[in-house]
């Protein structure tokens, strides 16, 4: 058998980290050398699933002895700091981390440049942006296939700004082909504005757009889409599944689905993670950018705490980026510390389970 072209670490192997273990393993040219895992038990039994012999209790340990072509970090947040800046200083050459990427600006900042200063990849990892139906998407509204672009719209905060609603953010920068520049906001409750977590904060409002577009922002959930982004006769909803295209109105009034045509690919059955990943090591293999990287989920978080910094500042309206860097706002208990943290560890016998056998 010849040698797999990246050899990859996992860091971090609960619920998400056994996803992309599991894709990790299905793609031809990655072979899993090593995974860092906190919980004894559960790294014996993700170490038998996966075929992985090279077992670390932490990230430290793992590369005193291995230093892979690509780490995925996938830890709870509170680690990504932590372990992004080792993986980089022990010279791997990509590194993936989640979302939300940090809870203060400046330790976004830490992780991007410890990187960017030794050319190492730094990726995003399991964000919708990444599926290719969406980026397919949005080269089709960029060549104007559907019009120009008048608007769009996040019908649903999601509620965790800095958790779900990171997926948001990004869906809309890239369907609405420009940067938030600006952010005006509403929010409540004054209780939960008063602390520095997005559990339970909705915020509404609206976000400008470096191409003079706005994206009004709703609190509430008013549909199901992640985004909603509109031309002269086209109507585009972005979700978690490929997008949805509408044009027109039959004669009971529903708007009319288009069939897009969206080319068939390869491992499609791990949404918009193969996406990610598969731009992730063609970045390291050629330079490339992946599709979604390290700054793109600082800008994510950094368009959430400049909402709520509006909503502070009596909706007055606040410029990205942000000076201060010592903002911080925190995600659930469980994407910081992880379902233990919370008292709902994954079960072993689900951890042992091949999901997509
Ligand atoms: N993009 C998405 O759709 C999505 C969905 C769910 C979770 N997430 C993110 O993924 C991350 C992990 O979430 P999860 O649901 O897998 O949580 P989880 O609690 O199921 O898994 C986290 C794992 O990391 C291990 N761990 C904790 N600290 C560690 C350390 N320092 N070194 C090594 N291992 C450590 C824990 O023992 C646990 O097995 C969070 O940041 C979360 O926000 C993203």
């Amino acid at each position: 058998m010849t040698e797999a072209k990246f050899r990859v670490a996992i860091i971090g192997c609960g619920r998400m980290g056994q996803h992309y273990a599991e894709a990790y393993s299905a793609y031809p040219d990655t072979e899993i050398v090593a995974i860092a895992e906190h919980d004894p038990d559960r790294l014996q039994v993700v170490g038998e699933r996966f075929g992985v012999k090279a077992l670390y209790p932490d990230v430290d340990s793992l590369l005193r002895d291995v230093v892979p072509d690509v780490a995925a970090v996938i830890t709870p947040t509170k680690f990504y700091k932590h372990a992004v800046i080792a993986c980089a200083q022990a010279g791997v050459k990509g590194v993936s981390t989640d979302k939300p990427i940090a809870a203060r600006l400046s330790d976004a900042d830490e992780m991007i440049e410890a990187c960017e200063s030794r050319g190492v990849v730094h990726a995003g990892g399991n964000l919708m942006k990444c599926l290719d139906e969406t980026q397919e998407t949005a080269r089709r509204l960029r060549d104007g296939v559907y019009g120009e672009i008048i608007g769009g719209a996040i019908p649903g905060f999601r509620r965790q700004i800095v958790g779900g609603g990171c997926q948001s953010i990004l869906l809309a920068e890239l369907l609405m082909d420009a940067e938030i520049e600006e952010v005006i906001a509403w929010g409540e409750p004054p209780e939960v504005l008063e602390t520095n977590t997005d559990v339970g904060l909705s915020i509404s409002g609206v976000f400008r757009m470096g191409n003079g577009l706005e994206c009004n922002v709703y609190g509430m959930e008013v549909s199901r889409g992640y985004v909603d982004v509109w031309t002269e006769d086209t109507f585009i909803r972005g979700t978690n599944l490929p997008p949805e295209i509408y044009r027109g109105y039959d004669e009971k009034g529903a708007r009319i689905r288009l069939e897009p045509d969206f080319q068939p690919y390869e491992w499609s059955e791990f949404g918009y993670l193969t996406g990610s990943i598969r731009s992730l090591l063609a970045a390291v293999d050629t330079g490339s950018t992946p599709r979604v990287t390290g700054a793109d989920l600082r800008k994510a978080l950094e368009v959430a705490i400049a909402a709520k910094q509006s909503v502070l500042l009596r909706n007055a309206p606040v410029k990205l980026p942000l000076e201060d860097r010592s903002l911080t706002l925190y995600p659930t208990p469980h994407r910081w510390g992880g379902y233990d943290s919370v008292g709902n560890p994954q079960p072993l016998a689900d951890a042992a389970k091949p999901k997509f056998s």
